[in-house]
């Protein structure tokens, strides 16, 4: 089954109204996209000018950094990637705690359905979406998170903090990804 063929049939609703972003956008409800059988789950924010255009997550340019990063380190082919808010909010901005709930329930069918061992967090927004607060930064610790018992969490940067602030994040988050590679070997080969 391919990726769309899959996640369409687990619940991605084209007519959804849960909030009230379908209003304004053009490409409602955006899943994810990458391996079914990923062990790495990279979470970003909520899709903006690229990704209503192609109706798939990170294909801007923090997309293509992370893509990027993602061959570097060698998971490119190990990972899904995906928005804890489905449809572009308005002029970019920051997704609202109201949407951020309404749409978790597609968050977490994506969680059942790919079971990762890790997810990675870039971002405050992907943070929130789970409950988290506090900041990021590249040094924090993997941690486990209710209900996902077998499932490390991963909070990093956002490739788009990489590309404002330089070389020398994109490293670090570059790092952040290997440790997040590491952490999966240790718990079982990739599928
Ligand atoms: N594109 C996405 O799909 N998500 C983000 O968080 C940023 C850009």
């Amino acid at each position: 089954m391919s990726t769309n063929a899959a996640t369409e049939t687990l619940g991605r609703d084209p007519n959804c109204c849960r909030c009230s972003l379908w209003k304004s956008t053009i490409h409602i409800c955006i899943w994810g996209r990458g391996s079914l059988r990923a062990k790495i789950l990279e979470l970003g924010e909520a899709p903006g000018v690229a990704e209503e255009e192609t109706g798939k997550p990170f294909t801007g340019k923090a997309g293509q950094l992370l893509n990027r990063l993602n061959e570097i380190v060698g998971i490119e082919k190990h990972i899904y990637i995906t928005n804890p808010v489905k449809c572009r909010p308005p002029g970019n901005r920051k997704p609202s705690p109201k949407e951020l709930t309404a749409c978790l329930p597609y968050l977490k069918k994506e969680i059942e359905l790919i079971r990762p061992k890790v997810i990675v967090l870039l971002g405050r927004v992907a943070m929130k979406s789970l409950g988290l607060g506090g900041d990021v930064n590249a040094q924090t610790k993997p941690f486990w998170l209710e209900p996902w018992p077998d499932c490390w969490v991963v909070p990093t940067w956002h490739p788009a903090y990489c590309l404002r602030a330089g070389r020398e994040s994109a490293k670090e988050l570059a790092l952040v990804l290997q440790r997040a590679k590491k952490l999966v070997n240790r718990q079982s080969e990739w599928r």
